[in-house]
C-alpha cells in the first residue's frame, strides 16, 4: 500500500494504494463512514479535506455544493487518494444549508448609525419565510441599479425585519442608492449565502472580531449566541477608525450586562479623554491573549484587518476550522473546479 488516509481527532486509519478513494479505503479497514450511493450522488459521505492530494472524480452538483467546495469539503466516495490523506467528519451544525430564496422587500426604516454608515431595514413583502443562520449575508438588488451588492443581516434569525449595515462611499453606485432610499421602496433580496455563521454546539469560548459595518454579522451572531443560551466565555472586539464611527454602544451595553466582554479599539490617536482603547484591533487581541487554543472565532470586516487578525489566531493556536471569516472577502465568487486538489485553509 502507498498511502495512509486518516481521520482527524480520531485513530482511525487505513491504508490506500494511489487511486483508490478515500471511501473505500476506510471501508476495507473496517473503519465506519457514512455512506449511501458510493457513485457521487447523494452527499451522504461529505467530508472535509485537512491535508494531503486527491483527485476527484465526476459527481452530481447536488450532492456537494460549490460553497461547501469552496471550503474544503469533498466527497470521500469520489476523492482519489495520491498522497497520504486527512480528512475530518462533518459535525451536523458544519453543514447547514437553509433554502435559497428571491425576496420582494420594503424599506419599513433607514437610519444613520455613524456618519457613513446607513442602518437598512427591510420588511418581506413576498417569497418568505426567510431561514437563515446569524453571520450569513443576502445580495440586496435596487430598482434601476446597475449591479447588486452583498451585505451581512445584522439582526437574528427569528426577528421580523431583516436589517443591513451599508457604509456608504463617495464613489458608491451602490451605497449612495441605498442611502438615498425611501421608506415603502421596494428592495429584491436573495439569499442566504455564506458559511460564516454561528456554530452555537461549540464547547470553547467565542471571539468576535468586527471592522466598520462588519459588526452587522456579529452583532447577529452575538445575539444568537446569547438568545441559544451559550453560556461560555464571550469577547467582542470592534475596530473602527474614530470616536465618530463607533456605533452600537447600546448593543454593546446589553451585551456587557449578559457577561459579554466588549473592547472598542480605535486606530486613529484620539486628541482627548476617550473610553476606547488606541491601536489595531489585532494588536489588542494579541496584548489580551497569550493562548487562544479551544476558542471559536468569527471574524468580519475589511481584508487588512481580517488578514492580521488571522495572523494573531494562528500564531495563538486557534485551528483553522474554528475561524470563520468568509464575509468581506472579495473571494466570495465561487472558486473553479480544479484537480488534483490540494486543502487549503484560511
Ligand atoms: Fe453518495 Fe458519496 S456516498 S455521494
Amino acid at each position: 500500500m502507498d498511502f495512509t488516509v486518516s481521520i482527524d481527532g480520531t485513530d482511525q486509519s487505513a491504508p490506500a494504494n494511489g487511486g483508490d478513494t478515500v471511501l473505500d479505503a476506510l471501508l476495507a479497514a473496517n473503519v465506519g463512514f457514512s455512506y449511501s450511493c458510493q457513485a457521487g450522488n447523494c452527499g451522504t459521505c461529505k467530508c472535509e479535506l485537512v491535508s494531503g492530494e486527491i483527485f476527484e472524480m465526476e459527481y452530481s452538483e447536488h450532492a456537494l455544493l460549490p460553497q461547501e467546495r469552496e471550503r474544503g469539503v469533498v466527497l470521500a466516495c469520489r476523492s482519489q487518494v495520491w498522497s497520504d490523506v486527512v480528512v475530518r467528519r462533518l459535525q451536523a451544525e458544519e453543514f447547514i444549508v437553509h433554502p435559497s430564496r428571491v425576496l420582494r422587500c420594503r424599506v419599513a426604516a433607514l437610519d444613520w448609525l455613524t456618519h457613513d454608515i446607513v442602518g437598512l431595514r427591510l420588511e418581506i413583502e413576498l417569497g418568505g419565510p426567510y431561514s437563515f443562520s446569524a453571520g450569513q449575508y443576502a445580495r440586496i438588488e435596487l430598482a434601476g441599479a446597475p449591479d447588486a451588492r452583498d451585505y451581512s443581516m445584522a439582526n437574528c434569525p427569528n426577528e421580523p425585519l431583516l436589517e443591513f449595515h451599508v457604509r456608504v462611499l463617495p464613489e458608491g453606485q451602490i451605497s449612495r442608492r441605498v442611502a438615498a432610499l425611501k421608506i415603502g421602496d421596494a428592495v429584491r433580496v436573495s439569499g442566504p449565502l455564506g458559511t460564516s455563521y454561528l456554530r452555537a454546539m461549540h464547547p470553547g469560548p467565542l471571539l468576535a472580531i468586527a471592522g466598520g459595518s462588519g459588526l452587522a454579522p456579529i452583532r447577529a451572531i452575538v445575539e444568537s449566541a446569547l438568545e441559544c443560551g451559550v453560556l461560555h466565555d464571550m469577547h467582542v472586539y470592534f475596530g473602527a477608525r474614530a470616536a465618530r464611527d463607533v456605533y452600537g454602544q447600546q448593543w454593546f451595553e446589553n451585551w456587557r450586562s449578559r457577561g459579554v466582554q466588549v473592547h472598542v479599539v480605535l486606530s486613529e490617536k484620539a486628541t482627548g479623554e476617550t473610553p476606547f482603547r488606541s491601536g489595531w484591533v489585532s494588536d489588542a487581541v494579541a496584548e489580551d491573549f497569550s493562548d487562544l487554543s479551544g476558542f471559536k472565532v468569527y471574524l468580519a470586516g475589511p481584508p487588512p484587518m481580517v488578514d492580521a487578525a488571522i495572523a494573531v489566531l494562528r500564531a495563538r493556536g486557534v485551528h483553522p476550522r474554528d475561524t470563520h471569516a468568509d464575509s468581506f472577502y472579495p473571494a466570495r465568487a465561487t472558486a473553479p473546479m480544479r484537480s488534483p486538489r490540494q486543502a487549503s485553509r484560511l
